[in-house]
């Protein structure tokens, strides 16, 4: 225990804070991802009320994470990475911010469908979930699952330098 106090006492005052900044990045990346495949088990036609009410509060731990998310990452553009330029010049940064704003902008549909969930549920009643709605949603789910796999992919060529104008990548 004194070792790891002294380790600790020898870094660089930065190094936490980037690493805590990081953490939440990556933490709420997998409560994204997470919440998404549950959602993505539950959905089915006329679910039941416990059902129905998961995917409710899924969705809102979904919701709260892309938040977070999106917040974490642009602490860490402004000031806990490697320099604003950094990123701002690579054209693979503007690709993920438009994947997740893409994906983002697709959750829409699923949120606003639970939140008009709530409704009956409040009431004690079931949501009215069609074949139809329950195959549309399952599609959305599957693509924002996709967006949600592929960003990382871009985020880890980013960090490299891969894409940067006059640079091969680190
Ligand atoms: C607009 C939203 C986002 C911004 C502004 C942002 C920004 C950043 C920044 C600045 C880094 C640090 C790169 C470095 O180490 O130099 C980073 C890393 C990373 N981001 Fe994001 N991010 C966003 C969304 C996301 C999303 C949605 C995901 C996952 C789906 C994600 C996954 C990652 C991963 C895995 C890394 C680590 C890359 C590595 O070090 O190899 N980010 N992000």
């Amino acid at each position: 225990m004194p070792a790891f106090a002294a380790l600790l006492a020898d870094l660089p005052s930065d190094v936490l804070p980037r690493a805590g900044v990081a953490y939440v990045h990556y933490l709420s990346f997998m409560l994204c991802f997470g919440a998404l495949v549950l959602e993505r088990r539950l959905i089915r036609p006329n679910p039941s009320k416990q059902d129905a009410t998961l995917m409710v509060i899924t969705d809102v731990v979904y919701g709260m994470a892309a938040l977070a998310l999106l917040v974490s990452g642009i602490l860490r553009v402004m000031y806990f990475g490697q320099g604003g330029s950094f990123y701002t010049e690579n054209p693979l940064f503007w690709w993920k911010v438009g994947l997740y704003l893409s994906v983002g902008g697709l959750s829409l549909y699923p949120t606003i469908t639970y939140i008009l969930w709530a409704i009956p549920l409040r009431k004690g009643e079931l949501p009215q979930v069609s074949e139809a709605l329950a195959k549309r949603l399952a599609w959305i789910l599957n693509i924002e699952l996709a967006g949600f796999a592929l960003i990382p992919l871009l985020a880890t060529l980013m960090a490299r330098g891969v894409g940067l104008p006059g640079t091969l990548g680190a």
